[in-house]
């Protein structure tokens, strides 16, 4: 069975760098190169939405150089890769809040997603300035304004993926074992897999194992075994 929804935590640049006796930005660059064939490759095994966590809430308060280096790959990504993701039919959005970015990488984002509506072959999905418990903090002040009864499905059409399915599998990079602030919610059942790979050493065939890994697990719900 392939997953649905696949979403990622790209983590292990700096490390990556480091190793390499390079500076951080130069592993953030290596990991953006990563992302972007590892998202070809992601559609190409028939997943429909992959969510690839790229900078979190707290990020922000990594060095102003680190950030600005960060900024300027969001601009070159979005820049050179809208196009191509138009073509291959790949709708792209961002889920976070924008308002913590640059005006003009908002500005970019935001025509990178009007450019790519309508596709139909999968949706990409880019977790930037992200936070799951600000993104929930953020859904119960609407449903507070709305007033009436919450049910876990109106509930969940309020946050950043109210019209996305819950991730199936979650990958982590980067030997942490956490979710670090990333689709709390959304994961209550997600298939976790972690992995020691660096994000930049991430390859697909590595992805593959993850896959693999799913495949073999029996997703359960709570109920009992068949
Ligand atoms: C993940 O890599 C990318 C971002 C959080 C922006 P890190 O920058 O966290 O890399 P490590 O964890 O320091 O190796
Ligand atoms: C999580 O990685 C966020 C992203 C990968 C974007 P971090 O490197 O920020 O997470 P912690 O600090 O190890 O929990
Ligand atoms: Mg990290």
């Amino acid at each position: 069975m392939i997953p649905r929804h696949v979403a990622v935590i790209m983590d292990g640049n700096g490390r990556w760098a480091k190793k390499r006796l390079l500076p951080r930005n130069a592993g953030h660059r290596a990991g953006m190169k990563r992302m972007i064939s590892l998202s070809e490759h992601i559609f190409d095994c028939g997943v429909e939405f992959c969510t690839l966590y790229a900078l979190s809430t707290e990020n922000l308060k990594r060095p102003p150089e680190e950030l600005e280096g960060l900024f300027e790959l969001f601009r070159e990504y979005f820049i050179k890769n809208t196009q191509t993701l138009k073509e291959k039919g790949i709708v792209l959005r961002v889920i976070g809040n924008l308002q913590l970015l640059p005006p003009d990488v908002r500005e970019i984002i935001q025509k990178g997603e009007t450019e790519t509506k309508g596709g139909t072959r999968g949706n990409l999905i880019l977790a930037i300035a992200y936070g799951a418990r600000q993104e929930i903090i953020a859904a119960v002040n609407r449903a507070v304004k709305e007033g009436g009864e919450m049910t876990e499905e109106a509930f969940s059409s309020l946050l950043f993926t109210g019209d996305v399915p819950d991730p199936d599998l979650l990958i982590r990079t980067g030997k942490e074992i956490r979710l670090s602030n990333f689709l709390l919610w959304q994961s209550a059942y997600a298939e976790l897999y972690f992995t020691d790979k660096l994000f930049p050493d991430f390859t697909d065939k590595e992805f593959d194992k993850a896959l693999k890994s799913y495949g073999e697990r029996e997703r359960r719900f709570g109920k009992v075994e068949k």
